[in-house]
């Protein structure tokens, strides 16, 4: 069976710099307790109208296209991770296959929040080895500041997120280099503890109209902040050392992590449990804040520009998030 590799990477941030004083004039929130609690100073929040989940997905899609030196008409499949996609249905994987000219090759949308790109990872991973798909698309892509509740009731969860894209492009490798495993896990008994519930099936937009309960905020991101916390802070170490097992290796001999952005309190307690040194974990929430499904290719893309990967490294993602779902790969570069 052949391997997987990332050939090319890319993203694409909004021009627009919210700061954490730019936040503090819409709701009860300082610098000082974002940055102490979050690590966050500025993030990405699109005008609204200026961009969308799918278009800005294009973008990094298009950069990744040209970082891995191949034509985009080579692209064979499109997969595509996002909790805020464009429309409720259908997903997001299909306008990118319509704005790139791809002529009706297959679109994946995957759910999996903060998750979702090591998943859509894994799944490129599978189609690979397969020989099913030569030349797949991953994106990652989030536009979560038109849904954020941007009053003090929100600021728990509105200070953190951020908008923006990553893309990789998947392709065959040689047995030496490429994607040596993936693992995923998920715990639905946590589902509610950080969920958008409404409008959805669940809750139809008729019946939240309806009700006109101004304490509703099933259509707001609710995030129960300390419980997530501390199942992040356990299952990362866990997902890392379980890539790290399978392959023979231990924390020493990672050279870089790139953790999910989800709060730099979340990497640095993983950095310290597991015994890395700062220049093993790669993080940028400092400028983004946290873009879900985005937050590893973009974090990816700029360690990459920054020469932080280097041919022959040993490269592990790993994510936690909503659902409760967590998982990592690990990549000989
Ligand atoms: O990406 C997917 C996974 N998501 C995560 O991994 C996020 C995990 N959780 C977290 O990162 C943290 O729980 C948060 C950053 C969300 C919150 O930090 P915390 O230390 O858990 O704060 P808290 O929710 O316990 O709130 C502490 C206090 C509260 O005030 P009282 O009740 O102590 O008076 C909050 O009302 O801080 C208050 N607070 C704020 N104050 C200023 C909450 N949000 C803010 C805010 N600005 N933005």
């Amino acid at each position: 069976m052949r391997n997987a590799k990332i050939a090319g990477m890319g993203f694409f941030v909004p021009e627009n710099i919210v700061t954490n004083d730019d936040l503090a004039q819409m709701m009860e929130t300082n610098d000082a307790w974002i940055q102490e609690r979050t690590g966050i100073q500025e993030r990405r929040w699109v005008i609204p109208g200026e961009d969308t989940t799918s278009g800005m997905g294009v973008k990094a899609a298009k950069m990744a296209i040209e970082n891995a030196n191949i034509d985009t008409q080579d692209i064979d499949f499109i997969i595509f991770a996002t909790l805020s996609p464009d429309y409720y249905f259908p997903g997001p994987g299909v306008q990118v296959q319509e704005a790139l000219g791809l002529d009706t090759i297959g679109a994946l949308d995957v759910r999996n929040q903060c998750s979702g790109f090591v998943y859509a990872l894994s799944v490129a991973d599978q189609f690979i080895k397969t020989g099913m798909y030569n030349n797949i698309l991953v994106i990652g892509s989030e536009l979560h500041s038109g849904g954020l509740e941007k009053t003090t009731r929100g600021r728990g969860v509105s200070v953190i997120f951020g908008d923006g894209a990553g893309a990789a492009v998947v392709t065959p490798s040689d047995y030496s280099s490429g994607i040596l495993s993936t693992h995923l896990h998920s715990e639905g008994a946590h589902a509610k503890e950080l969920a958008l519930i409404g409008p959805a099936t669940n809750r139809w937009v008729d019946e939240i109209i309806k009700d006109g309960d101004p304490d509703d905020l099933s259509y707001y991101p609710h995030m129960n902040g300390n419980y997530v916390f501390k199942h992040a802070v356990t299952r990362f170490p866990q997902v890392i050392m379980e890539a790290l097992t399978q392959n023979g290796y231990k924390p020493e001999d990672i050279d870089l992590l790139v953790p999910h952005q989800a709060n730099l309190r979340i990497a640095q307690f993983i950095q310290r449990t597991m015994k890395l040194k700062d220049d093993q974990v790669y993080n940028n929430i400092m400028r983004y804040g946290n873009t879900t499904a985005a937050s590893i290719p973009i974090a990816l893309s700029e360690a990459l520009q920054e020469g932080k990967v280097k041919k022959g490294d040993l490269v592990c993602l790993a994510a936690f998030g909503s659902g409760f779902t967590w998982a990592s790969a690990l990549i000989r570069w």
